[in-house]
């Protein structure tokens, strides 16, 4: 039995799919409401829907090669029809905040390379300021701690992700920062300047790249388009 949010990560996630069309390549997110999206792509290459999917993680392509959605990868295609993926908080602008999963760096290369970004949200994810949410920043081993201090002068105290009780590493080998900055007044800027400080591999704030919110509330799907955000 799903909970109520799980409901709404599938109902989203499923809609989603229908977004793809015959003999598109599609980036795949990360994430449990991802989980949905690739489940149903794999009903629907099942029925005979011809696509290929990049995955933003190991998990995502896991998932993929058990549900059957054809994988390809940046060798054999120069640019993605859509990338599908969840968020961790979306603004009013549909700037967002990604990488709960430690997936962000290769998300934003899925979301970078797509003519369109859908993502996917159920609505507790909406937020009017990002930064509730700490932010997640992936960052090179070396030197780690340096690189945290140097985060922490931007406003706050970097936390290193831990996992069975070492520090997580990515699928990237590296480690993820989690920074609670708590509100987030300019989130370009603080992108740019989290981005500026060496060891940074890149940060989970994604600025501008959305196009397309799909938000389930529990009773409906609400799809909000980039330049019509309330
Ligand atoms: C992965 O690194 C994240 O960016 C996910 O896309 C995000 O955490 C959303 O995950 P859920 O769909 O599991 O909430």
């Amino acid at each position: 039995m799903l909970s109520e949010m799980d409901q709404m990560k599938r109902a989203v996630g499923e809609e989603a799919a229908a977004y793809v069309k015959d003999g598109m390549k599609i980036g795949l997110g990360t994430g449990s409401t991802a989980y949905w999206l690739i489940r149903r792509l794999g009903e629907r290459v099942k029925s005979g829907l011809n696509i290929e999917g990049i995955p933003s993680s190991a998990q995502t392509e896991q998932w993929a090669k058990e549900f059957g959605v054809p994988l390809t990868d940046f060798s054999r295609v120069k640019e993605l029809d859509i990338t599908i993926d969840g968020a961790d908080e979306v603004d009013e602008n549909l700037h967002l905040i990604k990488g709960g999963g430690a997936a962000l760096f290769r998300e934003k290369i899925i979301a970078q390379a797509a003519n369109e970004l859908i993502i996917i949200v159920d609505s507790s994810k909406m937020v009017t300021n990002l930064g509730k949410y700490p932010l997640p920043v992936e960052v090179l081993p070396f030197g780690w701690e340096r690189t945290a201090n140097e985060i922490s002068m931007l406003g706050c105290v970097p936390n290193i992700r831990k996992k069975d009780g070492g520090n997580l590493i990515t699928d990237n080998g590296n480690y993820i920062l989690d920074c609670p900055f708590d509100a987030i007044s300019d989130p370009a800027r603080l992108n740019e300047e989290i981005r500026r400080i060496i060891g940074v591999v890149e940060t989970g704030l994604f600025i501008g790249m959305a196009d397309k919110i799909l938000v389930g509330n529990g009773k409906e799907i609400k799809v909000i388009q980039k330049n019509k955000a309330v």
